[in-house]
């Protein structure tokens, strides 16, 4: 079974970006890490990056045909994207939203995700970890009968 783990924008940048807030991991170290993870849960991760808002809804409606879930950091869209709402509404497979930084902790305008009332749930503020925690609440998911 698969599972996409999306990155929205400006998540490229990691590193070098806001190191205080986002940690010193770029991207690349945590593919490597929800790669690993995913070798011990018997999950194929398929691990993706984009700054374009259309993108994540392509990747969301593939993701229902090949993948079991989706654990997404959709970065700044997150506050914005009715479209990713929808697109979270449209799929049947579910949906984890998660971030590095607790956004709650920060400025106003990230404290309202588009995302979250359509997600199954919502993990945040635990930096690279967030993502590792991501995978396991769909793999807790995903085994639970329904
Ligand atoms: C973020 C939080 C968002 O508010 C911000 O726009 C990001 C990163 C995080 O992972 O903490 O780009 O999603």
């Amino acid at each position: 079974p698969t599972i996409f783990v999306l990155n929205g924008p400006n998540l490229n940048m990691l590193g070098k970006r806001e190191p205080g807030i986002y940690g010193g991991q770029t991207l690349a170290d945590i593919e490597a890490m929800c790669v690993a993870e995913g070798e011990k849960l018997g999950l194929t991760i398929d691990f993706r990056q984009t700054n374009h808002e259309g993108v994540l809804v392509d990747w969301f409606h593939e993701a229902s045909d090949t993948a079991v879930g989706i654990a997404v950091n959709a970065g700044a869209y997150t506050h914005t994207s009715v479209a990713l709402h929808d697109a979270t509404r449209a799929i049947g497979i579910p949906v984890v939203e998660l971030h590095l930084s607790n956004v709650h902790a920060r400025e106003e305008f990230r404290h309202k995700s588009m995302l979250a009332p359509a997600a199954k749930g919502v993990i945040c503020g635990f930096g690279a970890q967030s993502y590792i925690l991501a995978l396991n609440a769909l793999n807790t998911l995903l085994q639970t009968p329904k």
